[in-house]
């Protein structure tokens, strides 16, 4: 943990990674002087990073949506800080703040580029990063706004025991479908039906998807939350009723090398079966962020909703923590602490006001 509040650490992008995930010689670490805030300015000291899978996608030559991550420079992710040192009146030091904070321990920018925390008693400051933040609203709206499940139906979700996954198959739960998870081992599938209380869970790595599924769900399925593509969303195609639908939600399976899509499905198949197919993009949901954190909060706080985050101690680790991500080695939401939290961070009050 850095505690000197005048050096910085950065990890920045010096070569464009190839295969999955990133190698040592793509990154560099540096050390420097913090950069001084100027008038509306802010330092803030960087507490946790946001490790997303959609990062790797970002360093590519011609990325979707966002420009190409700039060589010789900070890579950019979301996080949580704390104002060290304040030219804006408003946003004083000791605000807890959210934004893009980057894969360092200290940012310098406008006051206006960060979003300062709402309180969230009894839940953890990482909580901001995973069930209040990004990934909830990808689980809430990904589910209820594109796919709108009805309790009579079976919802499917792939990477089912991560961050967004994990989620996605409770919520289902909750407006009464019944769920089945696809995850990578015989511990993640016991994870999803013993202690998230899906119906039912395919081991992707030993068993055949198709035939698991056609055991589990002879009947087919109706929603499909799609989290990883390639060859899982190929063999869950055949087994969707009609009028059924799927979330694209995610392509962690092609590891995000190019930005090419691996999953196929042919026109045919829509026809026949009158399939939607839904594109999830989360950013185009942050105007609509105040329709769900209350529900997930409300969910998580009365025990319908669990969330695991897994954190790794040092900026150092952060390429490492990404890696880890396309191997599957996280237990639920990945995020680093690159310093310590204030006390009574995520503790601000005993009580929560919410409009549910
Ligand atoms: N559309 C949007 O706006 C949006 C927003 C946020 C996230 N996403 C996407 O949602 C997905 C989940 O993101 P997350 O942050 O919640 O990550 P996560 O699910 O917590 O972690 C990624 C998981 O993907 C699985 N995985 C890795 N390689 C795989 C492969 N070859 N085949 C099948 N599964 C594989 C691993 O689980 P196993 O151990 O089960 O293999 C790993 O734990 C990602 O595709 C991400 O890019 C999209």
């Amino acid at each position: 943990m850095n505690g000197n509040e005048t050096i910085n650490r950065q990890i920045l992008l010096v070569k464009r990674p190839q295969g999955r995930g990133v190698a040592s010689a793509d990154l560099e670490i540096t050390e420097s002087g913090c950069t001084e805030p100027g008038e509306g300015e802010v330092r803030v000291r960087v507490i946790y990073i946001s490790i997303d899978p959609a990062t790797r996608l970002w360093m590519n030559e011609n990325p979707p949506v966002v420009p190409p991550m700039p060589l010789g420079q900070v890579v950019p992710s979301m996080g949580i800080g704390i104002v060290a040192f304040s030219n804006d009146i408003d946003l004083p030091v000791g605000t807890l703040v959210h934004g893009f904070v980057g894969w360092q321990t200290f940012i310098t920018c406008k006051s206006s580029d960060l979003t300062v925390l709402p309180p969230a008693p009894s839940l953890p400051l990482t909580a901001h990063l995973s069930l209040l933040g990004p990934i909830g609203l990808t689980a809430y709206f990904g589910l209820l706004d594109l796919a709108k499940p009805r309790p009579d139906e079976t919802l499917l979700v792939s990477g089912a025991a991560g961050a967004v996954g994990s989620l996605v198959g409770q919520i289902g739960k909750i407006q009464g479908c019944r769920v089945i998870g696809i995850a990578g081992g015989q511990e993640k599938c016991r994870y999803l039906v013993n202690e998230l209380g899906f119906d039912g869970a395919v081991d992707y790595k030993n068993e055949d998807v198709g035939e698991r599924l056609a055991a589990l769900s002879p009947n087919g399925i109706d929603v499909y939350f799609d989290n990883v593509g390639g060859a899982i969303h190929d063999a869950v195609v055949p087994h969707l009723k009609e009028f059924g639908r799927i979330v694209y939600c995610g392509e962690i399976s092609s590891g995000y090398e190019t930005s090419k899509v691996t999953s196929k499905i042919s026109s045919l198949d829509i026809i026949v079966k009158a399939l939607k197919l839904l594109g999830l993009r989360v950013d185009l949901y942050y105007g609509r962020a105040a329709e769900a954190v209350p529900w997930l909060a409300y969910w998580a706080l009365s025990g319908q909703l669990k969330h695991r985050v897994h954190v790794i101690e040092g900026l150092e680790n952060t390429p490492e923590a990404l890696n880890m991500v396309f191997a599957g080695k996280n237990q639920g939401k990945m995020v680093i602490q690159v310093s310590p939290e204030p006390a009574q961070a995520g503790l601000a009050s005993s009580s929560i006001s919410m409009v549910i």
